[in-house]
């Protein structure tokens, strides 16, 4: 298709859903367009760079009459007076036809739905890739915070645009973005598929749980599922430390985390920097072992202090999740490995002086507490009680469930039409329980039968939240996902580079929940990794 046909008179008649009304669009022809993406970026797609590509930008904004809402949708198709130059081992598209006839819908990060720097990156990465891409942000902006769309007034929420982040931007995306295609290229899309993290990765699953048959194929990382527990665990450390009085420096936190990954790196019977038996490592490692003992500390410019009894505690109580008041467990914890305070923005995170610290709470936490539950701008959480904890998860579920809390488990309808879902989590993550997106894995196979046969999930020792960590992204999921639904052939082993203490790389493998993998210790060259059978418990 020819760029010449990148003017509004093509899209001039689009039919929209009926619960929207066009605001604007604009058409604008790209040409000698480059890009280049790190591939952590693109999640689970392998890095690519390319010259002088040609598209076509759609950017649309609709309402939904009534709700006073103004939400933009922007789309990237590829056009064929571009000349391409994929430089990269994927494989390049034919410049005469550069769309290669897929819709991928990318997913946002934090409070944000889209059309910031990640998305962008995805679309880029997609666009290389000769599909027609596609991200929305729904009616929210690209800001940091939910400060500026949260609130209609103090003690209001804006229910319209937690709607829209929750749910409704992504049907009216999936619909509106293959009425885009179709008006474009005389066809709608042959596959369309979805590829988020975080936020990113709650779309994903919200699209299957809700918008069954939209999607072909959706690939899920880190997804923020089960909302109010997600919610709650972001202020979790901070209540512990506000109820026990006393907060830590970063550098006691940081010790016990190093010592926890010295000691259980080897329980995997590999010495790897990598902690991958996340519950041998909680039954092994006492943090209150390593109170009283001396560390140097960067907080107090290399001064050297000792272990508080306060520091092994919200360690402890981080590791193991969230309980409520009467000491009855709520939810899942961060695992032994994961970087708790991030150089002062993790979520066990302080804020010192010589003379002591106080707390920091985590923005995605407090964003949550004081605009959606207390519903003010002015109102301030960092000293919450576990009492109020405890009421404020509550309120979110009672409140904003059906917008947000994304568990539904029964995924029969995406199953009968034929959908694929891949998820994945890092088990390093610092921001979301791993053990949160296993429990979604084992209530969909709990209530859905032949599970496998329609969605797998690969957990990936040494990776953080959505990328970095030891471990590279994996980089073949969206590959494997694509030959799932198109070829029908099912994902098993998913290949990913790992980052050793020496800093050599090593190609190993991830494997589909519950299988874990393992060295093959007769293995002397290529791949010596192997998937096995495990047994997983269930949780709680
Ligand atoms: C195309 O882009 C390249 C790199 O951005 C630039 O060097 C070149 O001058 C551009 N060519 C045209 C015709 O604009
Ligand atoms: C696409 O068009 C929108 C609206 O004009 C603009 O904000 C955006 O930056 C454009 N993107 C690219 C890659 O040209
Ligand atoms: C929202 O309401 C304001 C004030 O009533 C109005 O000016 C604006 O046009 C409305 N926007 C939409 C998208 O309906
Ligand atoms: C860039 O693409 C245009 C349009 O297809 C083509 O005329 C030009 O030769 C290409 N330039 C390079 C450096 O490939
Ligand atoms: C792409 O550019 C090359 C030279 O770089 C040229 O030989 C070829 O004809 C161009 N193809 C198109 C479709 O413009
Ligand atoms: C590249 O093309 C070859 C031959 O058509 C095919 O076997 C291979 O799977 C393709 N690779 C990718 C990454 O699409
Ligand atoms: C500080 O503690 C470290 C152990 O973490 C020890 O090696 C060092 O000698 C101590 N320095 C001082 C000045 O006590
Ligand atoms: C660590 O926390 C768990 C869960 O709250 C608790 O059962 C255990 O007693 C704690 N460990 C110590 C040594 O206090
Ligand atoms: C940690 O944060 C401090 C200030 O907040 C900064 O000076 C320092 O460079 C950071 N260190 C790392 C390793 O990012
Ligand atoms: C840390 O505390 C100081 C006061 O001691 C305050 O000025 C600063 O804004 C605080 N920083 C953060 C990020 O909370
Ligand atoms: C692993 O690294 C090799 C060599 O750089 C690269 O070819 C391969 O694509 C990487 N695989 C993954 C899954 O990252
Ligand atoms: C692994 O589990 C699968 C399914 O439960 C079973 O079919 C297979 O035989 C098992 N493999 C081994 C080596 O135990």
């Amino acid at each position: 298709m020819s760029l010449h046909l990148c003017n509004p008179s093509t899209f001039s008649s689009l039919l929209l859903p009926i619960s929207t009304s066009l605001l604007a669009l604009t058409t604008t022809p790209v040409t000698n367009y480059s890009a280049s993406v790190p591939a952590i970026y693109r999640l689970t797609a392998p890095a690519i760079s390319y010259a002088n590509l040609s598209f076509c930008n759609i950017t649309l904004t609709y309402t939904h009459p009534g709700q006073n809402d103004s939400v933009t949708i922007e789309t990237w198709l590829p056009a064929s007076s571009s000349n391409l130059t994929v430089t990269t081992s994927t494989n390049a598209t034919n410049p005469a036809h550069p769309w290669n006839s897929r819709l991928l819908a990318v997913g946002g990060g934090g409070y944000r739905a889209g059309r910031f720097d990640l998305s962008y990156f995805g679309m880029k990465g997609g666009l290389g890739e000769g599909y027609a891409t596609i991200t929305t942000d729904a009616g929210l902006g690209s800001a940091e915070t939910a400060r500026s769309w949260a609130l209609l007034s103090e003690g209001n929420v804006n229910l319209y645009n937690l709607q829209n982040l929750g749910t409704a931007s992504l049907g009216d995306m999936g619909l509106i973005g293959k009425e885009i295609i179709r008006a474009f290229y005389g066809r709608g899309p042959e596959y369309s598929y979805f590829n988020g993290c975080s936020q990113g990765g709650r779309q994903g699953m919200v699209i299957a749980q809700r918008f069954p048959g939209l999607f072909d194929g959706i690939v899920a990382g880190a997804p923020a599922v089960y909302w109010s527990e997600a919610m709650g665990g972001f202020q979790w450390p901070q209540v512990v430390m506000n109820e026990g009085g006393e907060w830590p420096y970063g550098c006691e936190i940081d010790a016990i985390g190093e010592e926890a990954t010295r000691q259980c790196d080897g329980l995997d019977g590999v010495v790897d920097g990598i902690v991958q038996e996340v519950e041998g490592c909680l039954d092994r490692f006492d943090p209150f072992g390593m109170v009283g003992r001396e560390v140097e500390c960067v907080q107090l410019g290399g001064k050297n202090i000792t272990i508080t009894e306060a520091a092994a505690a919200v360690v402890n109580k981080t590791w193991h999740g969230r309980e409520r008041v009467d000491g009855r467990r709520a939810w899942y914890g961060l695992s032994p490995g994961s970087d708790l305070t991030v150089n002062g923005s993790g979520i066990v995170a302080t804020n010192c002086t010589e003379d002591g610290c106080v707390g920091k709470p985590n923005l995605l936490g407090t964003d949550w507490f004081e605009l959606f539950v207390e519903k003010s701008l002015t109102a301030d959480v960092s000293n919450m009680s576990h009492k109020e904890l405890d009421r404020f998860v509550k309120a979110t579920k009672q409140e904003f469930g059906s917008l947000l809390e994304t568990d539904d488990a029964d995924l029969t309808e995406f199953k009968r039409q034929g959908g694929k879902l891949i998820s994945w989590h890092g088990l390093i993550d610092q921001l979301l329980s791993p053990k949160a997106t296993e429990r979604y894995y084992q209530d969909v196979s709990a209530t859905v039968p032949e599970t496998q046969e329609f969605y797998r999930h690969y957990e990936v020792p040494g990776l953080e939240h959505c990328f970095n960590g030891p471990s590279g992204n994996p980089l073949e999921l969206l590959g494997q996902l694509r030959a799932w639904v198109e070829d029908g052939i099912a994902p098993e082993a998913s290949p990913v580079n790992v980052t050793r203490l020496d800093g050599t790389t090593e190609a190993r493998v991830l494997c589909p929940y519950p299988q874990k993998a393992k060295l093959d210790a007769s293995c002397t060259e290529g791949v010596c990794w192997i998937c096995e059978n495990a047994t997983r418990l269930p949780l709680f």
